[in-house]
């Protein structure tokens, strides 16, 4: 018998509103100045309220928190500052209670050095199986065609070992050593962590830098088809023995590359869309669509059973790795005026703070997250508008305490707020004592309700999640206008229209629509009738930085609605 996930619907993650957090940042109940489980069990209300369908969960595992957890020192616990297992079943039975599904990290290429089998490992003889879940080698020369990924940090992927006597390979942090899949007790162990949390009843795992499990002579050492191979392996363990659970690639990856972790729809069903994420921003920048429209045509078509996961800011730096030379340039040029909000190959700044704080833009931003095709993950914070601190190390800067209210330490921790594990933001923009959930719930325009609503409008129509999209090709290249289309062929049939205004200018644009001649336009946020379409084009003016979603409606269906 399978064993089945929170959820019925195994396409569940098609139609999800996925909320990334970090359990430290989100709400600490004993005032030690980290958040907790159940901190965060008592703001699922909140999160409930806001909408959203599945909690990701940052790693929340022992770990000596050199790479905020990323760096495991035990798959199958909990951080004794986090909770207990036991605090981590409650939280998980409370979120399903509510109907929310939650994904965790499976970190699957790497451990901490701190793990009992690195210890183990560089003691063990070489050529032992115990020494080979880590990958030894006498020279550094070897792999040398593998890129380093933290550029700020790291000079080689290779770390001499005193102990081993010998270098070990590693694709981040040299305190982060790379397990070997081409050890059989490697793989063997890691479904034992994973089966350890599916029989718990998580419904979905993100598997933490997937492209590089495998490592081979003379080639890039990512994406190899002994990678492949293990991620097949890991879902056919998931398929033979559970139901309805989700893997998600975490892959920084061009389209191209990353489509294979999707297989004949036998790898993992959801993979980051890592390309798209800067081309949003400078399609904005340069008030262009075309950043956005080029890697959506090099974007291949996926299988049925799988989805793109979307999104405008995470737990990382704006990463700057899937652009040229040029579109770097730009980026950091636009997006970095102070080299200290630059980090590794990306940008270490919230969403907020990018865009100037400016509200269009930040709503702009969020309809088109919300309305391509995939599934949306928001950050935490971004939803009330939250700041960065530059000044804080590593990544530390858009991962400091979520700001609850304007009291002490922004209501996250009672702490004294020398005690907190990263510092409040506080200065007059973003502060917490502007910035805050209890003060943007009161206040009916604020962002916080705005990006409530949006989210019930986008559950409204499973077209977002589901439907084909089909760029519209107006003359102004300052609006991007596109089709999302679902007909299942049961009579269930939806179809939108989404217009964007790139510019800070107003704009006029005449699309073509004449293959929906006779459709009703109705505004969706609203429900506002537009103007019959016919076979003329079709003429919008937008505000600068606006969007506007039409339900394209079938005549008969809107026949009762007044018009103006
Ligand atoms: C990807 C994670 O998103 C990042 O935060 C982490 O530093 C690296 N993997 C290495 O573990
Ligand atoms: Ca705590």
């Amino acid at each position: 018998m399978k064993k089945i996930a929170s959820t019925s619907d195994p396409l569940w993650y098609k139609d999800a509103i996925i909320y990334e957090l970090h359990v430290r940042a989100f709400a600490d109940s004993n005032n030690d100045g980290i958040g907790d489980l159940p901190g965060l069990m008592s703001r699922l209300e909140y999160l409930k309220d806001l909408g959203i369908t599945c909690i990701w969960l940052l790693p929340f595992f022992p770990s000596p928190l050199r790479d905020d957890g990323y760096d495991i020192s035990n798959y199958t616990d909990v951080h004794p500052a986090y909770g207990t297992l036991g605090d981590f079943k409650a939280f998980l039975d409370a979120a399903h209670l509510r109907g929310l599904q939650v994904m965790i990290e499976l970190v699957v290429n790497h451990t901490s050095d701190q793990h009992p089998w690195f210890k183990a490992a560089r003691q063990a003889p070489p050529g032992s199986a115990e020494r080979n879940m880590y990958v030894w080698s006498d020279s550094e020369e070897k792999y040398k065609d593998a890129r380093i990924i933290f550029t700020d940090t790291e000079k080689s992927n290779w770390t001499w070992d005193d102990t081993a006597k010998a270098y070990y390979w590693h694709r981040f942090f040299s305190h982060q050593p790379d397990l070997n899949y081409d050890s059989p007790l490697v793989m063997e162990e890691m479904l034992k962590a994973m089966r350890f949390w599916l029989d718990m009843g998580v419904d979905a795992l993100r598997l933490d830098a997937i492209p590089y499990l495998c490592e081979r002579d003379g080639t890039s050492c990512e994406n190899l088809p002994e990678t492949h191979a293990a991620v097949k392996t890991l879902r056919s363990a998931i398929d033979a023995g559970y139901a309805n659970r989700l893997i998600l690639a975490e892959a920084n990856q061009w389209p191209a590359d990353v489509r294979p972790y999707f297989g004949d729809g036998d790898e993992c069903q959801m993979a980051f869309h890592f390309p798209l994420m800067p081309r949003i921003y400078m399609a904005l920048r340069q008030e262009d669509r075309l950043p956005i429209t080029d890697i959506m045509a090099q974007t291949p078509p996926i299988p049925d059973n799988c989805q793109w996961a979307l999104f405008l800011r995470n737990h990382d730096e704006l990463t700057l790795e899937m652009v040229t030379n040029d579109e770097r340039d730009y980026m950091y040029f636009a997006y970095s005026a102070d080299p200290r909000m630059r980090i590794n190959v990306g940008i270490r700044r919230r969403l907020a703070p990018l865009v100037d704080n400016n509200r269009r833009r930040i709503e702009l931003l969020n309809s088109l997250l919300l309305s391509f095709p995939g599934t949306p993950i928001l950050y935490y914070g971004d939803e009330i508008g939250m700041g960065d601190n530059i000044y804080l190390g590593d990544r530390n800067g858009v991962r400091t305490p979520m700001q609850w209210t304007s009291d002490r330490n922004a209501g996250f921790s009672k702490c004294d707020p020398a005690r907190l594990y990263l510092p409040v933001v506080m200065d007059p923009i973003y502060g917490y004592q502007v910035v805050n959930v209890e003060a943007q719930l009161s206040d009916q325009s604020s962002l916080l309700h705005w990006t409530r609503n949006m989210i019930a409008l986008r559950k409204l129509f499973q077209v977002f999640g589901r439907g084909t999209l089909t760029f519209l090709n107006p003359s102004n290249r300052k609006i991007l206008a596109y089709l999302r289309e679902l007909n299942q062929g049961d009579g269930f049939r939806e179809t939108v229209l989404c217009v964007a205004n790139l510019s800070r200018f107003a704009q006029p644009v005449t699309l073509d629509l004449a293959d929906y001649a006779g459709c009703e336009p109705v505004e969706m946020l609203g429900y506002v009738r537009f103007p019959t379409v016919t076979r003329d084009p079709y003429v919008l003016t937008l505000a600068p930085y606006s969007f506007i979603w039409l339900e394209l409606q079938v005549a008969s269906a809107v026949e009762e609605m007044p018009v103006d």
